[in-house]
């Protein structure tokens, strides 16, 4: 397991939980949520039976455990050799320096560090879809912030804000410092740019815009990065830092790999 940043051998939390945040929304406005989840390892889908078999659109904590087990998922360990091992390392020194996937983090490790526990690095897996009938839909899931507070939720499970989609204009989602875009209301900002006549591109460009805009000298260590798509196909995706990349599929192609521009280079 080299993927510390969602589901099983996610990072913990500083008292050595992996708990995990997720969302899923299509075109109808319907939406499910599970945040603070522990335990399971596929959180997206316990999302998804929120949306089908809830009137609820989130559950978090205990109570999503309950739900979940109830539903059939078989409860696990989490919580990896490889990834206790890193959680014990950052106990020695408990610095909490939260770096999103940008070049100044490369899957799991900050350069330069001489701590085998310096991996703050932290990742979201946000997707995107429209199908042949002009159908949007929209997923994203976290084991969020390595080394956060027990009971911290990022933007990932927050519809609207890590995830948003709107059947008649296009989708969004984010990655990134979730505190940052939870600020901004961050996906639905980026779909109601698009509304406005933005093209995905400008979007998110706009949207990422306004948070180095307004914390300017917090930004230059900071990594947000959304991803749109309308509901004719245009693709965008804008980040702050350097490192955000999405790959993308259609009928012509499949996972193509492509950098994001950035507002800093
Ligand atoms: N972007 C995910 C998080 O902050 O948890």
């Amino acid at each position: 397991m080299k993927n510390h940043t969602v589901g099983r051998a996610g990072y913990p939390d500083r008292d050595g939980h992996v708990s995990l945040d997720a969302s899923i929304m299509d075109d109808q406005w319907r939406c499910g949520a599970v945040a603070a989840l522990e335990h399971i390892a596929h959180p997206i889908s316990v999302a998804r039976r929120v949306l089908e078999k809830t009137p609820h659109v989130m559950l978090v904590g205990a109570g999503a455990l309950q739900f979940a087990l109830e539903q059939g998922f078989p409860r696990e360990e989490l919580l990896t050799p490889e990834s206790d091992a890193a959680w014990k390392a950052w106990l020695k020194t408990q610095t909490y320096k939260p770096i999103a996937n940008s070049e100044m983090s490369t899957y799991g490790h900050v350069p330069n560090s001489k701590l085998p526990g310096d991996v703050h690095n932290h990742d979201t897996l946000g997707i995107l879809a429209l199908d042949q009938q002009g159908r949007l839909s929209g997923a994203c899931t976290t084991s969020g912030m390595a080394w956060k507070m027990r009971g911290r939720v990022g933007d990932s499970p927050i519809i609207g804000a890590g995830l948003y989609v709107d059947g008649e204009i296009g989708a969004a989602t984010s990655t990134g410092v979730g505190e940052e875009v939870i600020r901004n209301s961050g996906s639905f900002l980026v779909v109601e740019l698009m509304r406005q006549g933005l093209s995905p591109q400008r979007a998110c460009e706009e949207a990422v815009m306004r948070i180095v805009r307004r914390r300017p000298e917090t930004a230059k260590s900071l990594q947000v990065g959304f991803l749109a798509l309308s509901r004719q196909g245009a693709v965008g995706a804008f980040a702050i830092q350097k490192g955000f990349v999405y790959a993308r599929c259609d009928q012509n192609s499949v996972d193509q790999i492509i950098p994001a521009k950035s507002a800093f280079l």
